[in-house]
Formats: C-alpha cells, sequence, structure tokens
C-alpha cells in the first residue's frame, strides 16, 4: 500500500501476533511492506481480528507456546529477525485471578526465554517490548506516574507486568548494556508502557469496549461493574505507531531511546467507564446499561504521564478519546452489517490515520524513504 517506507524489506518478528494488538500490527507491518514472521498460540477468540483480516495468509505464521524456550529460539534462529515487538502476554486482569501462574510463567518466563534466544542469536537489532501502565506501584488519587515512579503490582497481571520491566533493565544493564553496543553486543531494548487501547476487532472477555458491543449486538442490558472508575483510552493506531517508531529508531541506532516509555492518552484524560459505557451507547444508536456489583480488585484510577515520549520520541496520538470511541464503534458496525468488506475498512481507517498524522515527524520518518 506504501512504497518505499523504512521499514520495506525489514525482517521482522511479532510475537503475540494472533491477539488483537498484534493483529493490527501485522497489519499495518506488511502494509509497510516489511517481512512478517508471526508467533502465537491459535486465535482464542471468536470472531478473531486475525483471521478475519486473513494473516495466516498474508505472513509467515508460527504457533506454539513462548514458555517453551526452544520454540521461541527457533524462530529467532530461522528466521533472524533485525526488530521484534513482544506482544505475547496472557493480558487480562480477570484472568490472572483465575490462573496466576499461567500468567506468570507466559509473561515474565516468555519474556526471559525471549531475552536468552536474543542473546544467543545475536541477529536482532531491535526489540520492543510490550508491558502496560497496570506496572506501577498504586500511590494516592490522581497521582500521574512517570517512568521513573516505582514499580509494582496488586493483583497478578499487574505484578508480571512490573516484573517483566525489571527483567528487561536488568538484560539491558547487563548483557546489551548502550555503553558496550556496536563493541559486544547489536541490541536495543526498549518497554512501552501503554494504557488500554480500543479499536475494532477486539473480542476478548472482562475487557469494557468487546464487552458493551457483545451486549448490544444480542440486544442485552451491558452490565457494569466499576461505574466510577476512570480510565485513559488510546486508539490502537495511536498506540501501534508510537511501537513501531520506537522500534524504527532503535534499528537505526539510536541508543539513547534504548529505556522506558510511557504511551498514555491524547489529552492525559481518564474517563469514567459509566460515561464510556454511555458514549459507546450513543454511537452505536441503541442500547441500555445497568451497575452491577463486583468483587474483583481493579485500580479506581489510573493517569500516566506521557511527557516523556511526547517531548523525546515526539511521538503524539492523533485521536482525542471520543474520535478514537468513534472510528472503534463505526468498525464494529460496519463488521455486524457486512463483514466482506470489513477488510477494506481496516484499511481505509489506517489510511484516514496516516493522512491526519502525515504532517508529524514519526510518521514522514516511518512511511518516506
Ligand atoms: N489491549 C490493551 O488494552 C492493552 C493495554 C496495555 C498493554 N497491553 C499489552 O499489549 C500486549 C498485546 O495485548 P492484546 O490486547 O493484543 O492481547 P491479546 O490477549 O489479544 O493477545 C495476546 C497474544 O499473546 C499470545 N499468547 C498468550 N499466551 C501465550 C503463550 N503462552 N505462548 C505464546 N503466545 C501466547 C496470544 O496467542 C495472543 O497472540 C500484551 O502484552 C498486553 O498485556 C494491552
Amino acid at each position: 500500500m506504501f512504497f518505499n517506507t523504512n521499514y520495506k524489506d525489514k525482517k521482522i518478528l511479532i510475537t503475540g501476533v494472533t491477539g488483537f494488538k498484534g493483529s493490527y500490527l501485522a497489519f499495518i507491518l506488511q502494509k509497510l511492506g516489511a517481512e512478517i514472521v508471526g508467533f502465537g498460540l491459535k486465535p482464542s477468540t471468536n470472531p478473531s481480528l486475525f483471521e478475519i483480516l486473513d494473516l495466516q495468509k498474508r505472513i509467515e505464521v508460527i504457533y506454539g507456546d513462548i514458555r517453551e524456550k526452544q520454540n521461541i529460539q527457533n524462530i529467532i534462529n530461522t528466521h533472524k529477525p533485525e526488530v521484534i515487538f513482544h506482544l505475547a502476554s496472557q493480558s487480562l486482569v480477570i484472568e490472572s485471578y483465575k490462573n496466576p501462574s499461567y500468567t506468570f510463567e507466559t509473561n515474565i518466563n516468555g519474556t526471559i526465554n525471549l531475552l536468552e534466544a536474543i542473546k544467543e542469536a545475536n541477529c536482532v537489532k531491535s526489540l520492543v517490548v510490550i508491558t502496560s501502565d497496570k506496572c506501577y506501584k498504586i500511590k494516592k488519587q490522581n497521582h500521574k506516574y512517570k517512568e521513573n515512579d516505582c514499580l509494582g503490582g496488586l493483583e497478578p497481571y499487574s505484578a508480571s507486568k512490573s516484573a517483566v520491566e525489571i527483567i528487561v533493565d536488568s538484560y539491558r544493564h547487563s548483557f546489551f548494556n548502550i555503553n558496550d553496543y556496536q563493541k559486544s553486543h547489536n541490541t536495543l531494548l526498549a518497554t512501552a508502557r501503554s494504557v488500554n487501547v480500543f479499536g475494532g476487532g477486539d473480542w476478548a472477555s472482562n475487557r469494557l469496549i468487546p464487552d458493551c458491543i457483545k451486549c448490544l449486538v444480542e440486544k442485552k442490558t451491558i452490565p457494569i461493574r466499576h461505574p466510577d472508575s476512570k480510565r485513559p483510552y488510546l486508539f490502537v493506531l495511536d498506540s501501534l505507531f508510537g511501537y513501531i517508531w520506537l522500534g524504527y529508531l532503535l534499528l537505526n541506532k539510536n541508543k539513547e531511546f534504548a529505556k522506558c516509555w510511557n504511551f498514555g492518552s491524547y489529552d492525559n484524560k481518564s474517563i469514567k467507564v459509566k460515561q464510556i459505557v454511555k458514549n459507546i451507547i450513543s454511537f452505536w444508536g441503541e442500547g441500555e446499561y445497568s451497575t452491577v456489583k463486583s468483587e474483583v480488585y481493579e485500580t479506581q484510577t489510573l493517569k500516566i504521564d506521557s511527557k516523556k515520549a511526547f517531548k523525546r520520541l515526539k511521538w503524539k496520538p492523533m485521536y482525542s478519546y471520543k474520535e478514537g470511541l468513534q472510528q472503534t464503534i463505526n468498525w464494529y458496525k460496519k463488521f455486524y452489517e457486512n463483514k466482506n468488506d470489513i477488510y477494506n475498512f481496516t484499511e481505509i481507517q489506517l489510511k484516514e490515520y496516516i493522512k491526519k498524522a502525515s504532517k508529524f515527524k514519526f510518521i514522514k520518518k516511518i512511511i518516506e524513504n
């Protein structure tokens, strides 16, 4: 779709390619002309964005479990990727309560397996590890978490993400130190701490927007568990172009960017869950909600400060909360109206995004060569 981009013919590995963000990332990088190998478990949702975008036919995909080191080692040794985006993860908070050991093994051991395989192979130039804004130790309400705030985690998912941050930092210090870059190693590592993202095509359970869509499609009342919890949201393409830009900077030997980065929302605003549900119903055109009790702990308010990414990376989200939500609901409406047209519609949304972002350096640098 785009010619002569700076990702053209670059060898990329995406772990977690069968998930929501991984599918979008593969879709975008394929349009940018990259040579992609994807890794992950078979899609776990039905419908699945991975299948809808026909990615099993468009890119090379290897199914496997990241808890087995051999799996990831074989892929790296065979395909020799220059850039890796690591998204494979047990990514749901509620699931992490049900199965903490699986969450820790996948998120922590999986990342260690990947780092070890990279260390042994010596072909990877750029690694972007996706963690979460939930990696911070919770402080008082309204605290805006910066990259140098303490890490923590009161439930297994958050704890696993903060552990990944610490582990990557230790590898960056011990084996991929920027002072030894291009002497004893050629790899730059960064982590991306993103807020929740929305966009069309997510059908994961126990996530606010997919749960709402399922109810709306089945004409059921939407149950809201934490109506007054506040969440920042980022449109999926905004988040992914942040990762793609970071991957590009590391690939191009900008060692000052080999660190951790917050990727937060457009205006740093957090929106009440109840308000988000009301907006979804209004964009959808009909629907109802009711509040229900929940025993499960969830952080009431989360705010991260993304000034470092705005200033240093010169990355910037293109869509406000309402614009991003509108794009998201438009996607689902299109899907339920005419599934055959959804590939083209996803491409149209991508083109619109790139057009909107085209005056900004991070997009110019990715697209133009
Ligand atoms: N979606 C969000 O709002 C959000 C917000 C912040 C951070 N994140 C992080 O971004 C990344 C991607 O999120 P997502 O929404 O696409 O998640 P997802 O659940 O849709 O996809 C997870 C991917 O990881 C793979 N995976 C899970 N366990 C695996 C295992 N044992 N071995 C190999 N692969 C395995 C799955 O097959 C899938 O491809 C995750 O690290 C997640 O924690 C997501």
